[in-house]
């Protein structure tokens, strides 16, 4: 069985190595701080309990991870290694430098970036052709999708055992023919993240009406047909019709945000600072951590959630 090895054992990592070890694998967790690499263990078990395993599977499981005190023996062990350190292209270069030094020349890295260029990530390191983009989802143990993408000198042998594994996992896997900032599902939310930031400084709503209108229509209706079929069900003159008086009036801003650096000079960081667009008092932040999770759950009990006979959007 495969081993795996996962670098950065914070909030993805150690989600990673939660949905690995539920498959049966075995995981090698690596973090340069020491404090949470000491913590991995009690966040693995709260982990597994809201997955909702029961007592007595919830050893074996958690028994599968393990804290690798050092690069050196995450390497020895690991027929596959995850990148989870921080979404800054310096940190991802000296993890990738560090890791090729310990590892042999043909183990698969998958990298978890969200939005940075994989060719870019690739670019210094000595066998590029084994980086793949596996992108995961928080929590990756409850969330169905895993984006797979090359980087441009990828083999795309790599890019298929991946796609294999994660298929293998259960996982909704879909696989982009090339390597794009962003992948696809960090594209389309944050194309509505500017309009709705737009909107704000347009002065046309606060913050709390694009989250009653986004609740109240379109995330009802996602879940069951997605923007595509959606642009075929009311049909394409329609679709065309629409894109040609409205696109004009949408952002297209690839600048700063007013909006957003004010409040973060003011401080309001969002929950980690007690306000953002929003305001966060004590509590909300736990609130919302489970709402969201209890609602993904919730969804994902409500059939049917793939409909039949649709193909994957990459499977050409
Ligand atoms: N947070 C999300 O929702 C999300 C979703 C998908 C992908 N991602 C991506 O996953 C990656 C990790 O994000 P995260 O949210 O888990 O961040 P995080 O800050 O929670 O975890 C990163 C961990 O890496 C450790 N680290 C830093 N430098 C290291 C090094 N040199 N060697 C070993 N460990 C090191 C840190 O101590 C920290 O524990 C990023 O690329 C991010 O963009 C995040």
């Amino acid at each position: 069985m495969i081993r795996f090895g996962i670098v950065g054992g914070g909030l993805m990592g150690h989600g990673i190595a939660v949905a690995l070890a539920r498959a049966g694998f075995g995981v090698a967790v690596h973090d340069a701080d020491p404090v949470t690499l000491a913590g991995l263990g009690e966040r693995v078990a709260r982990a597994l309990r809201r997955c909702g395993t029961p007592a007595q599977e919830l050893s074996e499981v958690a028994e599968r991870i393990t804290a690798a005190a050092t690069l050196a023996e995450l390497a020895r062990g690991s027929d596959i290694v995850v990148e989870a350190v921080p979404e800054r292209l310096e940190t991802k270069h000296q993890v990738l430098a560090a890791l090729e030094e310990r590892v042999s020349d043909m183990t698969p890295i998958w990298t978890n970036t969200s939005v940075l260029s994989l060719t870019e990530v690739a670019r210094g390191m000595r066998h590029p052709r084994r980086l793949v983009g596996v992108h995961w989802w928080n929590p990756p143990y409850v969330i169905p999708l895993v984006e797979v993408a090359p980087g441009k000198e990828t083999d795309h042998r790599f890019v298929e055992e991946a796609c294999e594994v994660l298929d293998g996992l259960g996982k909704t896997t879909v696989r982009l023919h090339r390597d794009v900032p962003g992948f696809i599902g960090n594209r389309l939310q944050f194309a509505l993240v500017r309009e709705a930031l737009h909107l704000l400084e347009q002065g046309v709503c606060d913050a709390v009406t694009i989250d009653t209108v986004m609740r109240s229509s379109l995330a009802l209706r996602w879940p069951a047909v997605g923007p595509m079929e959606n642009a075929d069900f009311i049909g394409l003159e329609l679709t065309r019709s629409i894109l040609s008086s409205l696109g004009p009036h949408l952002s297209a801003r690839t600048g700063d945000f007013p909006v957003l650096d004010e409040l973060v000079r003011a401080g309001h960081r969002g929950r980690v600072g007690g306000a953002g667009l929003l305001p966060w008092p004590e509590g909300r932040g736990e609130e919302v951590a489970r709402r969201l999770e209890a609602g993904i759950r919730h969804q994902l009990a409500a059939p049917p959630h793939h409909p039949a006979g649709v193909r994957r959007a990459t499977e050409g």
